[in-house]
């Protein structure tokens, strides 16, 4: 299947997990795929550039404009274009809000909404120029649940999707979709580099619920299905002229969303606090 916006591809944060997967999908089918990420032992994945299909690493950390930069521009430099962007690079932090210092919440955005508007900035004056892209942002269904302990993860994709919303119809006139992509839990080196705020040790109040939320997200993490599966639905989303505005991973998910929708606020609230 042919995308009708090209083949060259920006995927940020792919040296892991939903990233790494849809790089590598991408590149079995045939995309000039650019991935990211902030550790230069990655760029030695880089596949042989030439053919169809091929990732090639670029070092960048969403968290630095010159480092977006930068990389942006040896793709350019290779390609003289970038037709489809996915904002994927993030991470989550845990911890009671008033166990999250200023600066834990700011590391927080910075990565997960700052790094991709970051990174729209760079490519949206290209994408203009070519009346043609399309942007991809990875939300969570947490922008729909937010649950206790991961109050600030949940805000920056809450954050991102009232960009993605707006950014839409902003571009639409320059023929640049925008769509965002909500999983639920997947596994991947996700669980592993989440930060534990530095209050939320043995001294504070909250210990004891946040250890029984971590353990609940850990668990339905790790149980969670390979991230293939966003992988698969991105693919789907790149095929199409008119994409969604938001793909939510997982049918439990969609169910969970579709009845939010329809009960009083105080019940999806009881609701969550039982299931944290
Ligand atoms: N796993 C889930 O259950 C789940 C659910 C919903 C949404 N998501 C979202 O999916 C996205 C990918 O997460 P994942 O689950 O695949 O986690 P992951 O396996 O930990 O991958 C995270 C990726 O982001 C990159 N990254 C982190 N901080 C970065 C920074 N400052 N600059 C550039 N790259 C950075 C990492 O690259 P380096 O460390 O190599 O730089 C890595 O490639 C995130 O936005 C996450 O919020 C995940």
């Amino acid at each position: 299947m042919g995308s009708p916006y090209g083949k060259v591809v920006l995927v940020t944060g792919a040296s892991s997990g939903i990233g790494r997967s849809i790089a590598e999908l991408l590149k079995a089918k045939g995309y000039r795929v650019y991935g990211t990420s902030r550790k230069p032992e990655n760029e030695s994945r880089n596949a042989v550039v030439g053919g169809s299909g091929f990732i090639r690493m670029l070092l960048m950390d969403v968290c630095s404009e010159e480092s977006v930069k930068n990389a942006i521009s040896q793709i350019l430099e290779a390609e003289g274009t970038i037709d489809i962007v996915v904002n994927n690079a993030g991470m989550g932090i845990a911890g009671s809000v008033e166990d999250t210092s200023p600066e834990e919440v700011y590391r927080q955005i910075n990565t997960n909404f700052f790094g991709a508007h970051r990174v729209i900035r760079q490519v949206a004056p290209i994408m203009r120029k070519n009346r043609n892209g399309l942007i991809v942002n990875i939300s969570s269904v947490a922008a729909q649940f937010p649950i206790p302990f991961q109050s600030m993860y949940c805000a920056s994709k809450t954050a991102i999707e009232a960009m993605s919303e707006a950014l839409r119809t902003e571009l639409k006139p320059f023929g640049v979709k925008v769509s965002m992509i909500e999983p639920g839990d997947i596994k991947t080196g996700f669980t592993d580099s989440r930060v534990f705020t530095a209050d939320s040790g043995e001294n504070s109040v909250y210990r004891d619920n946040f250890k029984k939320s971590v353990g609940v997200m850990i668990k339905d993490e790790t149980n969670g299905p390979d991230p293939i599966v966003v992988a698969k639905q991105l693919y789907r989303i790149i095929g199409k002229r008119n994409p969604p505005i938001r793909v939510i991973i997982g049918l439990q998910y969609k169910v969970f969303v579709f009845l939010k929708r329809l009960l009083p606020d105080r019940l999806v609230s009881f609701v969550i606090s039982k299931m944290y």
